[in-house]
């Protein structure tokens, strides 16, 4: 046995810093346990999770369900490849089809992995069934986005962090501004070879940047009247997160009471990561209908992983724990909740000087410049009274709880961070 179970906060932070490479920096807790909104850290202390490991956690630590799938599967069959089927995927993908309403489904591992393959999958589309030359198919996408960190992926990033000294970088990428429909039609009319338009609806990396009303609309109609694939990055977004299943939600069989209301855009693409595993495995995938995804033949495109029985399981069991939990109409009704009693606590307080977000993907703006270390201290804070949340982009703190939160529970949060702010 290498690994004691009494070790403390201070050693295992130890153990990281000496041995594994300092691509991240980590609150100070070391967890150990977690279960529904609550996590544990290794000398005891109870946290609510207020980050869901950016919302993978959707259906909250340890569902027992998905635990019980996953266990289930792992002693039965764990990976075949490709190379052969398994019994998991065929029913998985029709699943996964009836679910989300498109003929097919594309099974990868990670979110940088899906939407590298519907980067692939948009240029190959263009090239065999638009006429498009080779080498010239163009994807148009946004200024701040964040997509992952592959090679590709960073060479279209603005962040400098993400992207120095990882050049040379991959060309066919055309940035804009978001939340910009004329920039959008601007791009379209004025380069030839548009492939794609890949977007997030809601930025969630850069800050829960919420666009206009209408704005994913307006830019998925210039898509289709121009003849490019439309591409919804909704790893983040996804599964119930902005209370909706899906924040662009183009398919109202869906599982989710809100669907009435705006967006209402069926993608071309819809790229799904994080909580389509509710945390428990690393699971992503593509959506298209036949037509695009048939350009897709054997040999082309794969991944050892991508498409295993266990994923394949455990992503069903949490896509029917979403369904079974109601978890989009909880995050709706909780996060209206959640804006409302932090947009009172604003109104009275200088340091907080805006709450933005959907259901329950929420951040709070810091009135302090970007480099100031002020969002991080309240993050401390809000760790020392028991809430775990994290800064993104320097002086706005990102909330996002699992969604299996109930009200109760939520008030307490929203008492821990009053509490916190009001302190400093
Ligand atoms: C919108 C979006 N796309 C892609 C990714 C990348 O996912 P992964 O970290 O699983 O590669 C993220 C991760 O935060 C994301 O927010």
């Amino acid at each position: 046995m290498l690994i004691t179970d009494n070790q403390s906060s201070k050693a295992a932070i130890a153990l990281e810093d000496k041995y594994g490479a300092h691509n991240y920096h980590p609150l100070p807790v070391v967890l150990q346990k977690g279960e529904g909104v609550y996590v544990w850290d290794v000398e005891g202390k109870k946290y609510y999770d207020f980050l869901s490991a950016y919302s993978a956690v959707n259906q909250g630590h340890c569902h027992p369900r998905i635990v019980n799938r996953l266990q289930e599967q792992a002693a039965k069959l764990t990976l075949t490849s490709r190379a052969f089927y398994n019994d998991q995927l065929g029913i998985y993908e029709k699943y996964m089809s009836e679910y989300f309403g498109f003929d097919k489904v594309l099974p990868m591992n990670t979110g940088a992995e899906a939407v590298e393959t519907a980067i692939k999958l948009c240029r190959k589309y263009a090239y065999e069934k638009c006429g498009i030359p080779e080498e010239k198919a163009t994807i148009i996408v946004c200024e701040n986005n964040f997509h992952g960190r592959t090679t590709t992926i960073i060479s279209f990033s603005n962040d400098e962090t993400a992207r120095k000294n990882f050049g040379p970088y991959t060309p066919g990428f055309i940035k804009i501004p978001y939340n910009d429909v004329d920039a959008l039609e601007k791009a379209i009319k004025e380069n030839d070879h548009i492939a794609g338009f890949l977007v997030e609806p809601i930025q969630g990396e850069a800050g829960v940047f919420v666009p206009d009303e209408g704005y994913l609309e307006k830019a998925h109609k210039i898509c289709k009247d121009n003849n490019v694939l439309f591409i919804a990055d909704e790893v983040q977004t996804g599964i119930a997160r902005t209370g909706r299943l899906l924040a662009t939600c183009g398919n109202c069989d869906c599982a989710d009471k809100n669907c009435s209301g705006t967006p209402d855009v069926k993608p071309d693409m819809l790229i799904l990561g994080k909580a389509l595993s509710g945390g428990a495995y690393p699971v992503s995938a593509v959506l298209a209908d036949d037509h695009i995804m048939e350009v897709i033949k054997p040999g082309v495109h794969g991944s050892t992983f991508g498409g295993n029985p266990i994923a394949a399981a455990v992503a069903m069991e949490a896509l029917e724990v979403v369904r079974d939990e109601n978890l989009a109409e909880n995050a709706f009704r909780l996060g209206e909740l959640f804006r409302s009693e932090l947009n009172d606590f604003i109104a009275e307080n200088e340091l907080v000087t805006l709450v933005r977000g959907k259901g329950l993907l929420n951040a709070i703006v810091i009135d302090e410049t970007e480099d100031s270390d002020l969002a991080w201290d309240i993050c401390v804070k809000l760790k020392d009274n028991g809430l775990l949340a994290k800064p993104t982009h320097g002086n706005i703190i990102r909330f996002a709880p699992p969604l299996v939160i109930n009200e109760e529970q939520l008030m307490d949060c929203v008492r821990i961070i009053k509490e916190t702010i009001s302190s400093m």
